[in-house]
Formats: C-alpha cells, structure tokens, sequence
C-alpha cells in the first residue's frame, strides 16, 4: 500500500483513505476505467493517482477517456465487459441514462464502482460508489459566504458545472440551502461553466458585463476550481480585485487555487480528494477476493480551505500529485 500512503500524507488528504483489510491483493486483475476526460485541474489528478495507485497494485487498468461524451463512456463500458475484466471504475459525465449498460454489466457479473460522481437508477446496478457528499460541499461553500457577508447585501453569481451531472446538481442545491432565509444573500445570475476554465472566463465576462462592469456583483460561487480561476481572470480584466471587489469560493483545492489565495485573490475552497481509486481498490479487493460487500456509498471528506490555512505549504503538497 506504498502508494496509498504517499499520496495521503503527501497531499494531507490523511483520512481519506479507508482502513479497509485488504484481502489477496489485485495483482494481475484486468480493471476498466471509464473516465469523464480532462476538464480540470482536479480530474487530470484523478486520473494520475488511479493511474499511480494501479500500478503499484499489479492492476492491469484499461483507460478509456470519454472526452466528456457519455455516448464514448457507455462505448467504453461495453467493450470492458466484452474483454471480460474483472471489474469497471466509471466516472459518469451526467447523472441519468445508465441502466441499460450497467445491467449489461451486471448481467455479465462484472462489479461496477461509481467515481466521483453519482446516478440516478437502481443500486443495485453498481457495488459501490466512492464519492464526496456533494451537497454538504455546496453548504460548506455558502456557509462560509454566509459568515464572511454577515448583514452585509451581497448579490451572488454562480458559475454551474456540466448540466445534469450530480457535482452541479448537489452542489447547487447545497448551496442554495445555507444562504436560505438570508435575505441579504442572493443569487443573481447563474449559468453552466462546464467545469472548464475557459468556459468560467467566458460566463463570468458575460456575468460582469451585465453587471455594471462587476459592481454589482458581491461573490463567485464556482462549482470547481478551474471555473473560480477563470472568473479571477475576467474579474482582473474587468480592472476589479478578485478577493476583494468579488469574493471567490469555490471547490477542489487544487495548487492553483491556493496560488491564487497566496496572491489574495481567492478566499474559500472546499476539497475533493483526487484520491477515489485507493478505497475503490479496497472495496473491490474485499469483494473479489473475500466476498465482502462493500458499504453502498463511501463518503470522502470535504474540508474548507481559506487564506488562515497555510495556501502556501497546501500548494507545495499538492504539486506533484499530477494536477
Ligand atoms: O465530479 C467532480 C468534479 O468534476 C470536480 O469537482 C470537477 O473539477 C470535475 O470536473
């Protein structure tokens, strides 16, 4: 478990990483991995460590990168059942629209293990899924707005992930509950960002320009990293201070959020571990080698990260964790 534990003390994820006993280990295992492509900082880390921690597991992976087409990942999962692997890691782009192809693999008696993301449709179509509580990331994120802010008023633009994913479902819907009843607190104007830097950059100029050049803008809310770094850039572009002028929030942790804290120009993240693959591994371990059910849903952690929390060194641990 070399890996594992590199990973987890290096980036300061420790916790993450479930105490599962490992039963004969996955070495020589053929596993599939059907993942969502490369819109941010924080899914190229995922891929890296799933990369890193099969490898230091004897797993041969088989990577499919879906280039955020769900038609390609559906693609993918039935040439992994049709090569007959052992199991199938799938990171859906969106939320809905899986049962018929899980249930190939189901009837194929292939173990499915959710990433990062959710669906919606029968549980019993996956073995497990490994994921942060995504809603509870949307309430970290609007209860420190609501606590910065205090009575002030404060018109709130936000910048959505892809539509119809379960991030920018939950963490929209997270969100909204803790500024709820907060009068002074609203949200102005939203729309998606795709979880992409470029596309944050473009809807936020389009938010500021309809917004009085920014002035009437108090905060960001970002569903990721990559999209807040986006908006920094419009923001500074727009002649305004990112930090504050616009208060930036967002969720990740990625080093580049932390290098725009260290600079002021970011003031709240809420982190998801790239680190999926470590407890996925486990569970299915357990279950191939041991027959132990795994619990349904594996809940990562999701801590709140601000400028009093060392930016600096949190950067330093992050860098080479392939973000
Ligand atoms: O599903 C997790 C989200 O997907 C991450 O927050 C975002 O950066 C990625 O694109």
């Amino acid at each position: 478990m070399k890996v594992f534990k590199t990973l987890a003390l290096g980036a300061g994820l420790s916790g993450l990483l479930l105490s599962a006993a490992y039963a004969e280990g996955l070495q020589g295992k053929v596993i599939g991995f059907s993942q969502i492509g490369s819109e941010s900082g924080w899914r190229a880390a995922e891929t890296s460590v799933t990369k890193a921690v099969a490898a230091e597991l004897g797993i041969d992976l088989k990577f499919a990168d879906a280039q955020q087409k769900q038609e390609n990942q559906i693609k993918a999962i039935r040439g992994f059942i049709a090569q007959g692997v052992d199991a199938i890691l799938v990171a859906p782009v969106v939320a809905t629209g899986w049962e018929e192809v899980l249930t190939e693999a189901k009837e194929a008696s292939i173990p499915v293990v959710l990433l990062d993301r959710g669906i919606e449709g029968p549980e019993d179509l996956y073995l497990t899924s490994v994921a942060s509580d995504q809603v509870k990331e949307g309430r970290v994120a609007g209860e420190w707005l609501v606590g910065a802010v205090a009575d002030k008023q404060c018109n709130v633009v936000e910048l959505q992930g892809t539509v119809g994913s379960s991030p920018a479902i939950n963490r929209k819907q997270g969100f909204e509950e803790a500024i709820a009843g907060k009068a002074n607190l609203v949200i102005t104007r939203s729309q998606t960002g795709d979880f992409t830097r470029s596309k944050g950059k473009e809807v936020m100029e389009g938010f500021i320009k309809a917004e009085d050049g920014g002035k009437n803008i108090c905060a960001v809310y970002a569903h990721n990293d990559d999209m807040a770094v986006g908006a920094i850039q419009a923001i500074k572009d727009a002649g305004l201070k990112p930090g504050t002028d616009i208060l930036v929030i967002s969720i990740d942790a990625v080093p580049d959020i932390f290098a725009a804290m260290v600079a002021g120009e970011a003031n709240a993240t809420v982190e998801l571990t790239p680190n999926m693959a470590g407890p996925a591994f486990a569970a299915l371990d357990a279950y191939l080698n041991a027959g132990t059910m795994p619990e349904k849903f594996i809940i990562t952690e999701s801590k709140l990260y601000t400028p009093a929390d060392d930016p600096q060194g949190e950067y330093d641990r992050r860098k080479g964790l392939g973000y």
